[in-house]
């Protein structure tokens, strides 16, 4: 005997008002597409976004947290796996995930004292027109907008513009010794990060330059020596005297660091102290505390495999539900 199933509503409440419901869950991810979709028509650099206007106040705020979430749940997933898996993931759609991500990105770059990229283009400033750049980790490609280099290769898993060439970072498509400057802003992701590091040292030249801005807060308990010593293992020496680290002591300010200082000449003494420590998400610090700097000459002798250097597990960027 066949017996006829009652099906139970999946909500305890009346039609009319899971009708609500459901219309009002339908307008918020429509809503949510559709801006989305925007972002990709303007696919330059993206700005912190705005929930769409048809929604209601109340709406708006569901909008927020929903980005909100996105954006810290893809934070913390390109800090905990490796370069492939987060390759992976990015490059699953049509590029939908990353400019998620950057969304988010933008807004807490907007939070922040200031962006460490700005540092790094008044730190380029200091470097000649000529000089071959490497922009590992690019996001959206500011660097290679803004810098005075004619050549910049930006390296991203997705390439939401035409000056990115999507791959991931441990694995780019230039030369050996075809690099003067490479530069991880931020860019320190993956649990894997010496391999694109490696891969930074395998491209750059004799005599180039290694540039490493990164929050504070992910070296904490960490030894600032710990980190620069199985860098250099990697085939690097720390620049203490680079002008990228006064300028970015100065907040991007960029005085001082005379272009005869460039080259490889007189700094490579000691290391030591720029901003690090503290961290945490505090806009009131400022910026030459709340990001760590580094800056580095490739060596020839005494590199190991990346693997065998030591480096330690960074600490992922966490940011707060706000
Ligand atoms: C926090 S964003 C910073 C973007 C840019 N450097 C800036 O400062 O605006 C870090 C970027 O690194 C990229 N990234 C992280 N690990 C990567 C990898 N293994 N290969 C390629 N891109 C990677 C992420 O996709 C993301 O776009």
């Amino acid at each position: 005997m066949i017996r006829k199933l009652k099906s139970k509503p999946v909500f305890p409440i009346s039609v009319t008002s899971r009708a609500c419901v459901e219309s009002f869950l339908l307008r918020l991810v429509v809503g949510f597409i559709v801006h989305h979709t925007s972002m990709v028509k303007n696919a330059g650099v993206t700005k912190p976004t705005r929930a769409p206007r048809t929604l209601s106040a109340h709406q708006q705020k569901l909008h927020a947290r929903l980005e909100g979430a996105q954006f810290r749940m893809l934070n913390e997933t390109l800090y905990t796996t490796t370069a492939s898996e987060a390759n992976a993931l990015m490059s699953s759609d049509d590029g939908t995930l990353f400019r998620a991500y950057h969304a988010g990105f933008a807004a807490q770059c907007a939070r922040w004292p200031r962006n460490p990229l700005d540092s790094v283009l008044a730190a380029l400033r200091e470097f000649p027109s000529s000089a071959v750049v490497a922009d590992f980790g690019c996001g959206e490609a500011r660097l290679a907008k803004e810098a005075p280099q004619s050549t910049v290769h930006s390296f991203d898993f997705v390439a939401v513009n035409e000056r990115i060439t999507a791959c991931s970072m441990s694995s780019v498509p230039l030369s050996d010794e075809s690099v003067d400057i490479a530069i991880f802003c931020l860019a320190l992701m993956g649990t894997d990060y010496g391999a694109a590091l490696a891969e930074a040292r395998r491209v750059l030249k004799s005599g180039g330059t290694l540039l490493i801005a990164e929050v504070a807060s992910r070296f904490e308990g960490i030894p600032r020596d710990d980190f620069v010593e199985a860098v250099e293992r990697i085939g690097f020496r720390y620049s203490k005297g680079h002008p990228f680290l006064h300028i970015a002591k100065n907040d991007g300010s960029a005085r001082g660091g005379s272009s005869a200082s460039r080259k490889g000449k007189g700094r490579r003494k000691k290391r030591g102290g720029n901003g690090g420590g503290g961290g945490g998400n505090g806009a009131s610090k400022r910026g030459s505390d709340f990001f760590s700097h580094f800056a580095f000459d490739t060596v020839d002798n005494k590199c190991v495999d990346w693997k065998e250097a030591g480096l330690p597990s960074l600490k992922p960027c966490i940011y707060k539900r706000r």
